[in-house]
């Protein structure tokens, strides 16, 4: 198997009480795949995934584990090599915009000291290049978009942002927690492509979601969590139509109660 991401025995614990959120929680994203996770609010998706990119807090938060893209554990580098690979060859588009970004900083600032970060582009070409990943996301006035403050935007807007600035570096894995939750349908649908065209180019994509309609339209396999742990995992198919566990029957069977999406 050609697994761009293994993560192994992940672990965190709140330093404060010494209690575990997230137990031995490991899994693989093949090259053009996607896993999705599922699990109730609380069940330690986000935390999982800000693990993986080194965004807990330290004095909050213990991590033990290994987090491997393609083949070097970036958990457990220090600080100094691990920055060239995180943002760069693994992206993640964040659960709530508004509160990802610097505040104080414009939007093309965020875009260009990225891009100057991990390339040797020029601030000009830096600029273009933030433009072009802007329009793509179906963002209309992109000079303006440049040119204001987070906290102007919608959240629809900002978040379609956040996707352009996870996707413009072409990592090799990108993780998606909620990602198309605040758009909507039509939006929804555009960036549901550009995820299309990512795993069509061979990047692994980790979608973390409530919405069931979104599991079925992109992942190939599907983890369940639950308080912490996976506590089921397998194909698309088999968690829809053969789940194993009574958690996994109650929340496809929660799903028709917020919406009737067609998921086959
Ligand atoms: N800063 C923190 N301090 C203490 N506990 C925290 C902190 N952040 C998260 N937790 C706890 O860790 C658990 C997992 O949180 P996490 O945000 O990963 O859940 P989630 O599965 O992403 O939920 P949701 O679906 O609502 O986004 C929760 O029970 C939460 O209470
Ligand atoms: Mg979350």
């Amino acid at each position: 198997m050609d697994n761009i991401l293994e993560v192994r025995d992940l672990n965190i614990s709140l330093l404060e009480n010494n209690s575990t959120i997230v137990k031995d929680v490991s899994f693989d994203v093949g090259r053009g795949k996607v896993l999705g996770i599922i699990g109730e609010s609380g069940s330690g998706k986000t935390l999982t995934c800000k693990a993986m990119l080194k965004l807990l807090n330290e004095k909050v938060f213990g991590v033990r584990g290994k987090v491997k893209l393609n083949g070097a554990d970036i958990l457990n580098m220090d600080d100094k090599q691990s920055r060239a690979f995180i943002g760069k060859d693994i992206s993640m588009i964040m659960q709530n915009p508004m509160t990802a970004f610097d505040p104080m900083m414009k939007v093309g600032n965020h875009i260009v000291e990225t891009l100057k970060a991990h390339t040797s582009l020029s601030k000009k070409q830096a600029y273009a290049v933030g433009m072009r990943v802007l329009e793509k996301m179906n963002l209309q006035r992109v000079a303006e978009i440049m040119n204001s403050y987070p906290h102007t935007l919608s959240g629809g807007m900002l978040q379609r942002v956040m996707i352009a600035i996870a996707l413009m570096l072409k990592p090799r894995v990108i993780v998606a927690d909620e990602a198309t939750t605040a758009l909507d349908v039509k939006n929804q649908a555009i960036i549901l492509d550009e995820f299309q065209k990512m795993r069509d180019s061979g990047i692994g994509l980790l979608v973390v979601t409530h919405d069931f309609g979104v599991i079925g339209k992109v992942a190939d396999e599907v983890l369940v969590m639950k308080g912490g742990e996976i506590i089921e995992r397998g194909t698309v198919h088999q968690i829809f139509y053969n789940p194993r566990t009574e958690y996994t029957k109650e929340l496809l069977e929660a799903r028709f109660l917020v919406d009737e999406v067609n998921y086959a």
